[in-house]
């Protein structure tokens, strides 16, 4: 329908990262081994949080939440990161960019930011699980990519609001799933979108890969069990969510990671028992 239309908007995705609540330069310093100082990943993490003052308060105020349960007060970045842990912390900063860019801009009406944070952890959470089990991917990866899955459609809603209202206009009125609205309007789905925004903050592809592919696992060019670990938290969480029209994708998507649909759904059930996804999203809200 806007195919062009689709193409300029992925041109001007590069273009998002000056909406993050921090510099940009942060996120490649997140995935390096050693910083120019010769650092571990650890301290040299807590080093480029550090010189961030808003985002420090943010990632302390995070360890802090009840979502991570700690017993006893986490002081400062340093700590927070040794805690936390090189992956979670990684998670964790993401989250909080991916958080920064709602509130750069309205969201168009219809555009539950809650219930989004909560779906995004939940599928972190169940991706992590079913990568522990099949190992097709490094599970902490597995939870970084369920963190960020679906930003392609927050960045729609925020930067292309009209667009993003046809396309919830088409899904009501045709009954068909989003990311089908997404390519019949656009041309292109929210994980290509989600994708190109990720690539341009220097992320690796061990993350923008699945995150491309996770509606069509199944023609992805590289990563392919990645797509499919995060396609199918998806399609349990969304099961467990009481979305019946994707049983078909959770029996597809856990077949090929060699799972029955059944052991998948207890997998995810399970991670989403022993932590809340919800505390998660409110501490980022
Ligand atoms: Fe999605
Ligand atoms: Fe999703």
């Amino acid at each position: 329908m806007n195919q062009e239309h689709g193409q300029r908007f992925l041109l001007e995705l590069p273009a998002v990262q000056s909406d993050l609540p921090f510099s940009p330069a942060l996120l490649p310093r997140l995935f390096r081994l050693t910083d120019e100082d010769g650092r571990s990943p650890l301290e040299a993490i807590a080093a480029a949080i550090a010189e961030d003052q808003g985002l420090s308060s943010r990632v302390l105020a995070m360890a802090n939440s009840a979502f991570y349960g700690f017993q006893f007060q986490v002081g400062s970045v340093a700590r927070a990161v040794t805690v936390l842990g090189l992956r979670e912390i990684r998670s964790l900063v993401l989250a909080l960019g991916m958080r920064g860019l709602a509130a750069r801009r309205p969201l168009p009406r219809g555009f539950a930011l809650p219930r989004y944070l909560e779906h995004q952890f939940a599928v972190a959470l169940a991706a992590r699980a079913l990568a522990g089990q099949t190992r097709a991917m490094a599970p902490d990866d597995a939870f970084t990519a369920g963190v960020l899955h679906d930003i392609g459609k927050l960045v729609t809603a925020l930067y292309r609001p009209d667009d993003w209202l046809a396309q919830a206009a088409l899904v009501a009125r045709e009954g068909i799933p989003w990311h089908e609205a997404e390519t019949r309007h656009f041309g292109l789905d929210h994980g290509l979108i989600g994708a190109m925004v990720l690539r341009s903050w220097n992320l690796p592809e061990e993350l923008t890969e699945p995150i491309n592919w996770h509606h069509a696992p199944e023609t992805a060019p590289s990563r392919r069990e990645a797509a499919y670990t995060i396609a199918c938290a998806d399609a349990c969480v969304r099961v467990l969510d009481g979305e019946e029209s994707m049983a078909p994708v959770l029996e597809t998507t856990a077949a090929a990671l060699g799972l029955t649909a059944r052991a998948a759904l207890q997998l995810a059930k399970k991670s989403l028992a022993a932590r809340d996804p919800g505390q998660m999203a409110a501490a980022l809200a």
